[in-house]
């Protein structure tokens, strides 16, 4: 389809295109942790967390779990080949201590990518909490509704611990539907995505240029090695227009106006109740997330508890350069 001058973009197929109405009745994305390897993982953190392992600590890499690797290989295909999400339940949280399913947590990582940082720590799994303002050093530290956006690494998965006392429903929503309908709808606004935008840099200190936005574009669609592909994080796009280093023509607004829309279309979307034990498994290049409203209990030990682990994938296409994926690359990432 012709879009605006000498740009063109064909709608996306294929099983990464759905709608959340299409797994009403389907539960093909969830899969079970066999009780022999759940024992095995237990039978192996168990005795670390005695002796005083913590996760900065654990050299995970070491381990290997027989089987697991098997176990997991239909989750990490549906995320690259399928559907670009999938549910892993087994394990089971209620008995054992946050620390070690942060052991655990780690273990089922390295055996389907490279753990990824958290909190500034190397290789680690981050808590997904609202706690006390005084001490919240970051966005995932806060209560309340999460706009939908993806997190800026291959695959996120996330480990229900506790619910909230009402709410926090988890929305997940096929980036590439959200890109066949806006191709549809108000096709002259697409190349803007395509084209992207320029990003609030976190820390311009540790950029190479200094600067406080990126001297380049981030694209939200992109094509990697002949599939379509996307990135939308919307709050360094919007720093950068409200702290005035980027304005936006009302066509690039109007385009970002309709993919928030669109990604948060209750035809389009798929909501789930994360039970505790159940770990969510998202591919960020084909899925957005967000988070609906909630009310907590007031004890921070009581309060809503989700554990996050950040993958890269070896075997996926790399990223382009322009449209990064994690924070280092963001600091760093060149012209
Ligand atoms: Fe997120």
């Amino acid at each position: 389809m012709e879009t605006g001058k000498d740009f063109k973009v064909e709608a996306v197929s294929g099983p990464q295109v759905w709608r959340g109405t299409d797994f009403s009745n389907n539960t093909d994305w969830v899969y079970s942790l066999p009780v022999e390897i759940v024992n095995a993982i237990n039978s192996i953190v168990f005795p670390l967390v005695e002796g005083g392992v913590t996760q900065h600590t654990f050299q995970f890499e070491k381990i290997e779990v027989p089987g697991l690797r098997a176990a997991l290989r239909p989750i990490i295909d549906a995320l690259a080949f399928g559907r670009g999400f999938s549910m892993l339940r087994g394990l089971s949280v209620e008995k054992y201590p946050t620390e070690e399913l942060k052991l655990a947590l780690l273990i089922i990582g390295h055996h389907m990518g490279l753990v990824g940082p958290q909190d500034g720590h190397p290789k680690s799994i981050g808590e997904v909490r609202d706690i006390n303002p005084d001490s919240r050093t970051h966005y995932y530290h806060g209560g309340g509704p999460l706009p939908m956006h993806m997190d800026p690494v291959d695959a996120v998965g996330l480990l229900c611990i506790r619910k909230a006392k009402k709410g926090g429903e988890s929305q997940i929503v096929s980036s590439m539907a959200v890109h066949n309908e806006i191709l549809k709808q108000r096709p002259d606004l697409i190349q803007f995505l395509y084209r992207g935008f320029q990003h609030r840099r976190r820390n311009e200190r540790l950029s190479k240029d200094g600067g406080k936005v990126t001297n380049y574009n981030c694209p939200i669609f992109a094509d990697v090695g002949g599939q379509i592909v996307s990135n939308y994080i919307p709050r360094p796009i919007r720093l950068a227009v409200e702290q005035g280093f980027v304005s936006l023509s009302s066509a690039e607004e109007d385009a970002l106006t309709l993919l928030d829309e669109t990604a948060a279309r209750d035809d389009l979307c798929l909501k789930m109740d994360l039970m505790p034990g159940d770990i969510q498994f998202l591919n960020n290049r084909l899925i957005m997330h967000g988070r609906a409203d909630y009310l907590d209990f007031d004890a921070l030990e009581d309060r809503r508890l989700m554990l996050r682990l950040w993958l890269t994938i070896p075997e996926w296409d790399k990223y382009p350069k322009n449209m990064p994926h994690s924070d280092a690359e963001l600091k760093t990432a060149p012209a």
